[in-house]
């Protein structure tokens, strides 16, 4: 069976169905934003998105087991967390998956251009079309909240693992996280899209048809975010689908609260105005920040507080026959 075709440019009836149909709201989304999503997402394949995932991966699951032998990704979008994990040593074969055509085609397409071993599927979480036991690692990054029946895809995960086999899901916003981060973002648009319309700011107004984005898609960013998540509520839902040695491990706290308004900033401002000092500043800050997280304020902060969650778990070895 061959996987379906991208489609970016939904048309009006398409989107309608989609704000009641979350799946479609996704593929629809995910085809539109596919071709410019490592842009918009500051997305590389170069020593810092490495570092980034590789240390993200290291944090919730450890060094142990690595490289795997054959790992699959879900919702992999671009292939930003399987191929830098591959680039950095922590997996040999990868499958990248997703429900956007569009994300799949650019994940294989980056694949290709980096000389790593991949294949891939269009796949729905919710029901993987893989075989029982294929899998030594199966991973994703910032796909959970997107998934309607999250507990149905942690099943599906387990059921495609080998036994022993680890699972490991990060870049999931947390409850408290998502409600500073977007309280933030509000007022930091707010803010700069109302002080860039006096005069001597104005030319750091964006054009008013950039900010309303061009595509019909663009309207469902509302619609396809479904959950945030406690921690200690997704560690249940793991153990319920079966998983054990199951560990869900919080970061970014102050990153988070400088990070949000800083992206935001960036976005409502034209990007020629961003030099690449301003980058690397923010980038340095996000760095630092980052640090003090994980080695400071993790230890005194309850970790409900922090923006992101990862989680990692094992698929049991198979009971044997007597
Ligand atoms: C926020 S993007 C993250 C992409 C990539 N993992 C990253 O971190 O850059 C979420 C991805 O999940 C995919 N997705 C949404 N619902 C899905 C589902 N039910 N099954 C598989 N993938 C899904 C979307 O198409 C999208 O590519």
């Amino acid at each position: 069976m061959t996987d379906p075709a991208p489609n970016p440019h939904a048309s009006a009836e398409q989107v309608r169905a989609a704000f009641d149909d979350p799946k479609l709201a996704n593929i629809l989304y995910h085809d539109w934003e596919a071709g410019t999503y490592d842009e918009k997402w500051s997305i590389s394949y170069d020593e810092r998105c490495i570092s980034y995932a590789t240390d993200v991966f290291n944090a919730v699951a450890g060094e142990q087991g690595q490289p795997y032998p054959r790992a699959m990704e879900l919702g992999s979008g671009t292939g930003f967390f399987l191929l830098n994990l591959m680039q950095g040593g922590v997996i040999k074969k990868g499958s990248v998956t997703d429900l956007s055509p569009g994300m799949v085609q650019v994940a294989l397409r980056n694949a290709e251009k980096l000389g790593l071993d991949v294949d891939g599927r269009v796949a729905d979480a919710e029901r993987i079309p893989y075989e029982d036991d294929t899998f030594d690692l199966v991973v994703g990054h910032a796909v959970l909240h997107h998934i309607p029946d999250v507990p149905a895809a942690l099943r599906e995960v387990l059921r495609v693992l080998k036994p022993g086999g680890r699972f490991v899901f990060a870049g999931e916003p947390t409850k408290i996280g998502d409600f500073y981060a977007r309280k933030l973002g509000q007022l930091t648009w707010w803010l700069t899209t109302n002080v860039t319309r006096l005069g001597p700011l104005r030319s750091w107004r964006r054009p008013q048809a950039e900010l309303d984005s061009s595509s019909r898609a663009a309207a469902l960013e509302a619609v396809v975010d479904l959950h945030t998540f406690d921690p200690s509520d997704l560690e249940r839902k793991a153990i319920s689908a079966g998983a054990i040695d199951v560990r869900a491990v919080t970061d970014e706290f102050s990153a988070a609260l400088a990070g949000w308004p800083i992206r935001t900033f960036e976005a409502a401002v034209p990007p020629e105005k961003l030099t690449l000092r301003w980058r690397l500043f923010a980038y340095h800050l996000w760095l630092r920040l980052s640090a003090v997280d994980r080695k400071v304020l993790a230890k005194i902060l309850p970790r409900e507080l922090f923006y992101n969650v990862m989680i990692t778990g094992i698929k049991p070895a198979a009971p044997t026959e007597l």
